[in-house]
């Protein structure tokens, strides 16, 4: 049951412009190579979101680092023994590695990758939010900032989401959600917790369109649709599948479907192509009223990682995520819980 509330504002996030890396094949090959060198003499490791480009999850891979949704990369970078973790995605999985691995270097390619859910949430509102609701456990996205983190009593991913609110609610728990409105919604409604919802959003899911989706399947008729849990409501009632990134990744493989329609960003196609071949993926659209773009499926600030500026970080040291002492202490606990839970179930 969802209770009736005064909602403190929810700032309105305006996406930055899309500047992709554009590299020719030489210049790309030169600087695979500084890259590798440079990480092998540094000891560091690349850790890689699904979302980031083609170049950069190749170059994860061909170095024993790894590419996967914030779970995982959670998971990796901890368990890794580098001493350096570069993590290619976007501020708050930077946060993340930082806050489990105090004692490693964590770099990021561009500290400008933010997240529209992240930014939509500040520390101070949303502790004011957190003391008016004494009686509820706070339960954060993982999309959110380290001060953020440190407020809460759990963190979870798109991936662990479900589970953990179904277990509080099983323990009588009461929850305060930040900062996706949608998956809020989407969990509240799988588990029937009682639930007040932060009311942010991503701005890459959220131009998902229901009405040309249903339009799509129709044309498609034995297609699956793959929804990432961040879409609207009446879009992730057309889905087969709703899951994290990695669960998406892993139903292309596992369900007898030739095609499937994806929701999700597109920077994922390049691991569904590798991970199912022979499959036909196609962009569920984002065309509509008010909509700007055709099929504008893209995250913004994931598109600022590149192997220029890789390289960049790696020559000089720039871009290093800090978190705070005191912070780091109290946000460890919430995100450890969420690895503890996920380990056993
Ligand atoms: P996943 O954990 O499913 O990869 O989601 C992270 C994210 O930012 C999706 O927009
Ligand atoms: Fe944030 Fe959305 Fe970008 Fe994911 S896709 S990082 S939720 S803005």
């Amino acid at each position: 049951m969802q209770t009736l509330f005064q909602m403190p504002h929810t700032p309105k996030v305006i996406a930055p412009p899309m500047v992709e890396e554009v590299l020719g094949a030489d210049e790309r090959a030169t600087l695979i190579a500084h890259i590798k060198t440079m990480m092998a003499q540094q000891n560091a490791v690349l850790v890689a979101h699904y979302y980031t480009s083609a170049d950069l999850q190749d170059l994860a891979d061909a170095t024993g680092g790894c590419v996967s949704d914030s779970l995982e990369m959670a998971r990796f970078g901890h368990a890794h023994a580098a001493s350096t973790i570069l993590v290619a995605g976007v501020k708050f999985m930077g946060d993340t590695a930082k806050i489990l691995n105090p004692e490693k270097r964590v770099l990021m390619p561009d500290l400008n990758a933010n997240c529209s859910l992240d930014l939509a949430c500040p520390a101070d509102e949303f502790s004011a939010f957190c003391d008016q609701h004494p009686d509820r456990v706070v339960v954060v996205y993982a999309n959110t900032s380290a001060a953020v983190k440190a407020r809460a009593d759990w963190v979870v991913t798109s991936g662990t989401a479900v589970k953990i609110v179904a277990h509080l609610h099983a323990l009588g728990q009461k929850i305060l959600w930040a900062p996706d409105k949608y998956l809020g919604d989407y969990v509240q409604r799988t588990t029937g917790a009682d639930m007040l919802l932060w009311q942010g959003s991503c701005v890459v899911h959220e131009a998902f369109k229901a009405k040309e989706l249903a339009a799509m399947k129709l044309a498609h008729p034995d297609a699956a649709v793959l929804v990432h849990p961040e879409s609207p409501a009446d879009v992730i009632a057309l889905a087969d599948v709703v899951g994290s990134t990695t669960q998406i990744i892993r139903a292309a493989q596992t369900m007898p479907n030739r095609e499937f329609i994806v929701a999700t960003d597109n920077g994922i196609f390049h691991k569904m192509h590798a991970a199912a071949p022979g499959k036909v993926f196609i962009e569920a659209p984002t065309a509509g009223v008010g909509a700007t773009c055709k099929s504008c499926a893209h995250c913004p600030w994931m598109a600022m990682n590149g192997l220029r500026s890789l390289a960049h970080v790696l020559e000089t040291g720039v871009n290093e995520i800090l978190v705070d002492s005191a912070t780091q202490q109290k946000a460890v606990l919430s995100i450890q819980r969420m690895l503890d839970f996920a380990a056993q179930h």
